[in-house]
């Protein structure tokens, strides 16, 4: 069978392309291990509220010594704990989230706010909110019955 020499180059481009992905999805399966494409921070989702992080009297906005500001999150069905917060405007935030039950999904309207929470691994995401407001947090993951309910309010302030 006549295959055309520029057909034929082609084919070899094509198939080395594939050959490349596929060797870099592999090697940094090798390396990184196969997991959710971002803070890969595991935790047990059954002993949350036992865990000092995620302990019922720590969630919520605290702000470190050196001015940090990190607000900690736990996401079950139907809802975020804590159901409200208030954070500073212009102010790099740390949003740590965990599951303590199914999939959830966090994304706020109007800024670049949104991940997943995969049971088992902790979320994190940094954002600053130039201006201030209310926004909602939604849970943009199907988890139930009562998904449509999944949200908190956030007040950005001055
Ligand atoms: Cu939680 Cu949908």
């Amino acid at each position: 069978m006549h295959i055309d020499p520029l057909e034929r180059k082609w084919v070899q481009v094509s198939l080395g392309m594939c050959a490349l992905f596929v060797s870099i999805i592999m090697l940094d399966a090798l390396f990184h291990g196969v997991n959710a494409p971002s803070n890969v921070e595991t935790i047990d989702s059954r002993k949350i509220h036992l865990s000092e992080e995620f302990g019922e009297d720590n969630l919520g906005v605290q702000v470190a010594e050196n001015g940090e500001i990190t607000v900690r999150l736990v996401a079950g069905r139907y809802a975020f704990f804590p159901k409200e917060i208030t954070i500073p405007a212009e102010t790099k935030i740390t949003f740590r989230w965990v599951s303590m039950d199914v999939l959830h999904g966090v994304h706020m309207p109007m800024t670049n706010m949104s991940t997943m929470i995969v049971p088992g691994y902790v979320s994190q995401v940094e954002s600053s909110f130039p201006r201030p407001g209310e926004y909602p947090m939604l849970c943009n993951e199907y988890c139930g019955l009562g998904h449509d309910h999944m949200w908190s309010k956030v007040s950005v302030i001055d």
